[in-house]
């Protein structure tokens, strides 16, 4: 099972906005017999909501990762043909403190994710937004991560983070499979301001830059209010167009690529605080 997580620190930044529409997008490309594996890891169940269409699901990954609940329970057929939630609650946000003396503590979701790697060719992950254990065991069971930014304020510092951690997790949790797909800026604009921090982001980060970005479009909000993925809403709007595109490079292999992290040497600077 190919696991693709959405993946930033922070906030608002477009994370399951990304995953949904990854989930939709790469759906209609896999291959016979075979389904895709939407996994919500946000206590926030943002996109457990889109993809179930607001129904609660009655066991999520809290009752598997907190109380042993067999995985095969908490998984359902969602709205979109093809695509399995395994859903979120807000009990997820109880993981930290449950776990903190547990054994093994940062492998736990790579191990209840175990048992679908037959069934499911793909899985996409939606993560929350901060550094903490949950984070760790996204990255320590991901194959790939796709590093949404807003080109906001700190995009720089958050990413400059999040690489680190993702060091730190092929290092010393062992996952050399990991690789960063690439940076991809979402909800861009053509302020000065946000052109001016993307130009930046692209003077320290490269390549890792993803050339493909998400432009800022009413259809998301739209979208997202009626429980549905832009692909779904408005395929031929910016946003959808964007998606696609992205979707065709990720499902061809195509998207730049940084594999173990990026070394020092490919980078053209260090991100500094002035980066924003
Ligand atoms: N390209 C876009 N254009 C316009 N609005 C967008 C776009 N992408 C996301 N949004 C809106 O921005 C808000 C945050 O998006 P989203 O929920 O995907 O971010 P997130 O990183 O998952 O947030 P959180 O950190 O809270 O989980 C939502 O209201 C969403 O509708
Ligand atoms: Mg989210």
């Amino acid at each position: 099972m190919r696991k693709i997580a959405a993946l930033s620190f922070k906030g608002g930044v477009g994370k399951t906005c990304l995953a949904c529409n990854l989930a939709y997008g790469l759906s209609k490309r896999l291959s016979k017999g075979k389904r895709l594996l939407a996994v919500d890891i946000d206590p926030q169940a943002n996109l457990s909501l889109t993809l179930l269409d607001g129904k609660e699901p009655r066991v999520t990954l809290a009752d598997v990762l907190l109380d042993g609940v067999d995985v095969s329970e908490a998984v359902y057929p969602s709205r979109i043909e093809g695509v399995d939630v395994l859903p979120a609650d807000y009990r997820l946000a109880d993981f930290a403190t449950v776990m903190a003396r547990a054994t093994g503590r940062e492998r736990r979701l790579g191990l209840a994710l175990a048992p679908l790697e037959k069934t499911h060719e793909i899985a996409v992950l939606d993560s929350p937004p901060q550094l903490s254990i949950l984070t760790i065991n996204i990255a320590e069971t991901s194959n790939e991560i796709i590093i949404p930014v807003d080109c906001g304020a700190y995009s720089a510092l958050s990413v400059a983070k999040l690489e680190e951690t993702i060091r730190e997790v092929q290092k010393y949790l062992g996952n050399e499979t990991l690789r960063i797909i690439g940076i991809l800026p979402c909800k861009m604009t053509r302020e000065r301001t946000t052109l001016e921090i993307l130009k930046r982001l692209r003077e320290t980060y490269g390549e890792m830059v993803l050339k493909v970005s998400i432009p800022y479009s009413a259809a998301v909000g739209t979208a997202v209010a009626d429980n549905k993925t832009v692909l779904e809403w408005d395929p031929r709007g910016p946003a959808g167009i964007a998606f696609t595109k992205l979707v065709a490079e990720i499902a061809n292999g195509h998207a730049k690529n940084v594999s173990n992290g990026h070394p020092a040497k490919d980078r053209p600077k260090r991100a500094k605080r002035r980066a924003g």
